[in-house]
């Protein structure tokens, strides 16, 4: 996608991401109401799409599609060594900041033109120096990227053309006995996917799709609901339900 038109780069989805991602309960959603059971999406991602018990000591990992990075930070809780790869430029030059500076300033959307300014934060318990976050292309990762003990790719594989091209990868970067954690409203627009490449036949079942793609490579190990809940301003939000699942590489 051309950077001038992709909505990644763009000002307002960066700053909507910093708050969705590192802004605490209170700053993003300060209501009584359902809703805050979608909190804290991309660190439940990390701590409970894979199994961190048969992770072993120093474990690599990729984080693909990683956004402004906050899983990316959360798994270098466990991991020795993580790359986040994102296709936008804007969300890589955030997480870099993070980085090396641990904070970074976000503005969040309130009312009309009004907004609050934060700063976000990484725990200072992460050790940031594990973590190494790259543009490129998840459809198109570089031949030296070698192989990881565990993968994740939260809410991307509908923002692909071309999703099967990734999944069909996926094989050769995870070691046996090797985690894999999607998640997937499977939100498919033809802006981001051609309808022919919508897995499942068209979108008619879309995890009859991924399991297809991943299948014989992968063993199912678990399938639940993950909602998650993005802020776009204080009266309104997006609550959205993906489809996680976690796979052993065979
Ligand atoms: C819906 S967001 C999800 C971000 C993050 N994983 C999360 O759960 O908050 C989709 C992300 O995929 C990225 N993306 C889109 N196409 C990509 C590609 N071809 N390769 C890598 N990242 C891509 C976007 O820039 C965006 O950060």
């Amino acid at each position: 996608m051309d950077p001038a038109t992709n909505p990644y780069e763009s000002d307002e989805l960066l700053q909507q991401y910093l708050v969705f991602h590192y802004a605490s309960g209170p700053e993003q959603f300060p209501y009584a109401l359902g809703g805050a059971d979608a909190l804290d999406f991309p660190r439940r991602c990390a701590q409970e799409g894979l199994d961190l018990s048969k992770l072993p000591a120093g474990a690599r990992a990729l984080d693909l599609g990683c956004a402004v990075g906050r899983s990316s930070f959360e798994l270098a809780r466990v991991c020795g060594e993580v790359i986040g790869i994102d296709y936008s430029q804007a969300f890589i030059d955030a997480g870099n900041r993070l980085v090396a500076e641990g904070r970074h300033p976000a503005t969040r959307l309130d009312e009309g033109s009004v907004t609050t300014k934060l700063v976000v934060e990484v725990d200072a318990q992460i050790e940031r120096s594990r973590v190494r976050f790259e543009q490129g292309d998840a459809q198109h990762l570089r031949d030296d990227i070698g192989q990881f003990d565990c993968i994740i790719a939260c809410n991307l594989i509908c923002r692909l053309p071309e999703p099967l091209r990734l999944l069909q990868r996926l094989p050769e970067l995870l070691k046996p006995g090797g985690q894999l954690f999607i998640t997937t409203p499977f939100t498919w627009l033809e802006t981001y996917t051609p309808p022919e490449n919508w897995l499942g036949d068209g979108a008619q079942d879309s995890f009859a799709g991924l399991r297809r793609a991943l299948e014989p490579h992968f063993k199912l190990d678990a399938r639940w609901d993950m909602p998650f809940l993005i802020r776009e301003h204080a009266r309104k939000f997006q609550y959205s339900i993906a489809q996680a699942s976690r796979w052993f590489r065979a």
